[in-house]
């Protein structure tokens, strides 16, 4: 069995590049443990090459957001090429943080097209902003998912990783994230949609990760059983005990 995967989306944090490098110091410490997971970081992009030349002992780079537009003039993006040259191998795309600055699902899947192109694994966000009692937010699940997937093929879907992250469960407390029961439930509709739009065999292939409000204390009972391969941290990731933590739960399952 593959590695559970374990992504540290950092977002806008640490506040300076000496706090980030010791954060990895920590994180450095506890490397025999992290080695156990798929560990991938997302600084943020300024501090891409130092976390670069560091994280190669016990894990790989990420990145928080990938330019759909090549080369050219285009001030302030990041491409894929830049991304490339930093060893970059998984792209955090859609983030519901990105889509609340203006991203649309037309935008996300034109990132996905250039990621895969380059090479570099998308992590597509996927989640509804509020769960409906009728079920509502299943077909904006599956909307979402075919506008997002509508340029690639059956051969390339393998490639993505999903991260289900409901919009109304990200930067809460543990006790606000998604329940086990509901994760499970959600995980086995994608998995369907997957399915219906590439065929069972490559749908079953599709990593799926849970994100939002993951700490030590739900990280074993999110795991268990709902059908996930691993996790999106956002806060959590910024404390090397608590990272540390997660991953223990998630390998021993
Ligand atoms: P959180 O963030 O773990 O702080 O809820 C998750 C995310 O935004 O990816």
């Amino acid at each position: 069995m593959a590695k559970p995967l374990l992504v540290a989306n950092w977002k806008n944090y640490p506040s300076s590049l000496s706090e980030a490098q010791r954060l990895l110091r920590e994180l450095a410490k506890k490397r025999e443990l992290f080695k156990k997971v798929s560990l991938f970081i997302a600084p943020p992009s300024p501090y891409l090459e130092s976390v670069s030349n560091k994280i190669k002992r016990f894990g790989s780079l990420a990145c928080q957001d990938i330019s759909s537009l090549a080369k050219g003039t285009y001030t302030g993006e990041v491409t894929s090429e830049m991304l490339k040259s930093f060893a970059v191998r998984l792209a955090i795309v859609g983030h519901s943080e990105r889509r609340a600055l203006g991203e649309t699902s037309k935008d996300v899947a034109s990132k996905i097209d250039v990621a895969l192109k380059s090479g570099i694994a998308p992590l597509v966000c996927i989640g509804e902003l509020e769960r409906d009692k009728d079920g509502e937010h299943f077909e904006f699940l599956r909307q979402e998912l075919k506008l997002m997937l509508s340029g690639i093929s059956k051969n390339e879907v393998v490639k993505i990783a999903l991260a289900y992250e409901p919009v109304w469960a990200v930067g809460k407390y543990a006790k606000e994230a998604i329940n086990p029961q509901e994760l499970s439930q959600t995980v086995i509709f994608l998995r369907k949609v997957l399915g219906d739009l590439f065929g069972r065999a490559a749908a079953d292939k599709v990593p799926i990760l849970y994100g939002g409000s993951v700490e030590p204390a739900n990280a074993g009972e999110l795991m268990n059983g709902s059908g996930i391969r691993g996790f999106l941290v956002g806060r959590s990731s910024l404390n090397a005990e608590s990272l540390e933590a997660i991953a223990r739960d998630i390998i021993s399952l």
